[in-house]
């Protein structure tokens, strides 16, 4: 498989061969780039970044670390190199070989897949636009942009899939990417998730945390599709996808160190004082995380979904990590253990495991966050602090699938609404908290090395270079 770097789209797909896909990409480039400036960071056109791009498809050595203006980053097309001989994973078709077309029959779904999927790319450089203008650090300037880059990307991936296979529709679906916005009441971005805005950097930090750990969980499901382009383009774009969680998982450590800084020099850990101190107490934080869970876990859709098992049993779209499951692949007589609001009451039931498939994703995302809080919950520790982080309950504060007409505590108690109104500020973030979080992020510290007061600084710099590197040369 060659790469070509050199072409006005750099790509590993043989653009060069395809003129006709060459000219409709050439002439959809245009529109991403006016999209970028409009919507892009704020105010960073002219800015110098040290940024990675992509490269190569190979485990080491994918990626090139420069200065770049971001207008003139190399945004390209990259597939993981195809596996030899594969076969369709899971479904009806299990066994078969993979499809290099798109089957007649499942045209529509997996275009639907493919929108989805793309829409929320960029969706997120929309809603964290203006989040340059408050940032923490320089280091802190660079992850942001890093992501942003990465997250236009991901856009031309599944553009790139809409415009080689699916003709003319995928070519309006092109451009209705670049007319739906964040937030637009008109045309708003599909998933709910993508129209709240960004409106700080603890909830950047959550929102890559919580948030494109969905992303993460979205993309290895169609990770294994028996379209294998599909497949092979959510994989490359994993491997992007790690430092954009990277960011969430450390930037809340660092939260939490700077807060337990704060909490030693006091010694208290009265949240008033902290706040007075320029740190973010622990209870604010656990509000946040509250609430970037729970509108994380709306996501994946209802907890029985039969549109879930078409594309299962169609083989569009499988499970977390499907080789590593032990079973049939088909799951035609096979149970799995849902949660559900039933009669009042949070009950665990046997339902068929097809109908499932989104509840398992749902499953296998609520253990990995889990792991990112042990991991802060281990900061505390450290620190020697009492407090203990947690994730909600998973029926907490959803408005997607059976527990979005219940109210449920953190806990996992149901309440009644009136209760609910009175309670739900102790569990979500209040105006309050917003806007004391705000008051700390005022303005952009941008001197290399220097940090703001409620966040430590990171272990190490970006690929090997000091904490008080130039990451952003603004001129
Ligand atoms: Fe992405
Ligand atoms: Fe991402």
């Amino acid at each position: 498989m060659s790469i070509d770097l050199n072409a006005r789209i750099p790509n590993n797909v043989d653009l060069a061969d395809d003129r006709r896909l060459r000219r409709a990409l050439e002439s959809w480039q245009p529109s991403f780039l006016s999209w970028w400036k409009d919507l892009g960071p704020e105010g960073s056109i002219d800015y110098d970044v040290y940024l990675r791009t992509a490269i190569s498809v190979e485990a080491d050595g994918w990626a090139n670390f420069d200065f770049v203006k971001m207008p003139e980053y190399r945004w390209g097309i990259f597939l993981a190199p195809p596996e030899e001989g594969r076969t369709i994973p899971f479904g009806e078709h299990k066994g078969e070989r993979v499809w290099n077309e798109v089957p007649g029959e499942y045209r529509a779904p997996l275009r639907r897949l493919i929108v989805t999927q793309g829409d929320t790319e960029p969706a997120s450089v929309e809603q964290q636009r203006l989040l340059g203008l408050t940032a923490p650090s320089m280091y802190d300037l660079r992850n942001l942009f890093q992501v942003n880059i990465e997250e236009g990307r991901h856009l031309w991936a599944m553009v790139y899939l809409l415009h080689a296979y699916f003709g003319r529709d995928g070519r309006d679906e092109a451009e209705s990417m670049l007319e739906r916005h964040s937030g637009d009441p008109d045309k708003p971005r599909i998933l709910g998730a993508f129209n709240e805005e960004t409106p700080d950097w603890l909830s950047y930090y959550m929102f890559t945390f919580f948030t494109d750990r969905d992303g993460k969980f979205q993309l290895s499901s169609l990770a294994e599709s028996g379209f294998d382009p599909l497949a092979r383009t959510c994989r490359f774009m994993l491997t992007e996808e790690g430092h954009h969680m990277f960011i969430g998982t450390t930037g809340i450590a660092r939260v939490i160190t700077r807060t337990c800084e704060v909490m030693k020099e006091l010694k208290t850990e009265d949240p008033e004082k902290i706040r007075a101190a320029g740190a973010i107490d622990l209870a604010t934080l656990q509000r946040y995380i509250n609430f970037h869970f729970s509108v994380s876990l709306d996501l994946f859709g209802n907890e029985l979904s039969t549109n879930a098992a078409n594309y299962y049993t169609a083989g569009l779209k499988g499970r977390y990590e499907e080789s590593k499951i032990d079973d049939d692949h088909q799951l035609n007589n096979d149970i799995y253990k849902v949660i559900l609001f039933e009669d009042e009451k949070i009950k665990q039931s046997d339902q068929n495991a097809l109908l499932a498939v989104n509840e398992r994703l749902r499953d296998d995302y609520i253990a990995d966050c889990q792991a990112g809080v042990d991991r802060w919950n281990k900061i505390l520790k450290r620190n020697k602090t009492d407090y203990r982080f947690s994730l909600p309950h998973r029926g907490f504060n959803r408005s997607i699938g059976t527990f979005s007409d219940a109210k449920i505590t953190t806990d996992g108690q149901v309440i009644s609404g009136v209760d609910w109104s009175k309670r739900s500020r102790d569990w979500l973030p209040t105006r309050e908290d917003r806007e004391f979080v705000r008051s700390l992020m005022t303005k952009a510290v941008i001197e290399p090395g220097k940090f703001a007061s409620w966040v430590a600084p990171p272990g190490r710099g970006i690929n090997g270079q000091p904490l008080d590197f130039e990451y952003v040369r603004f001129h």
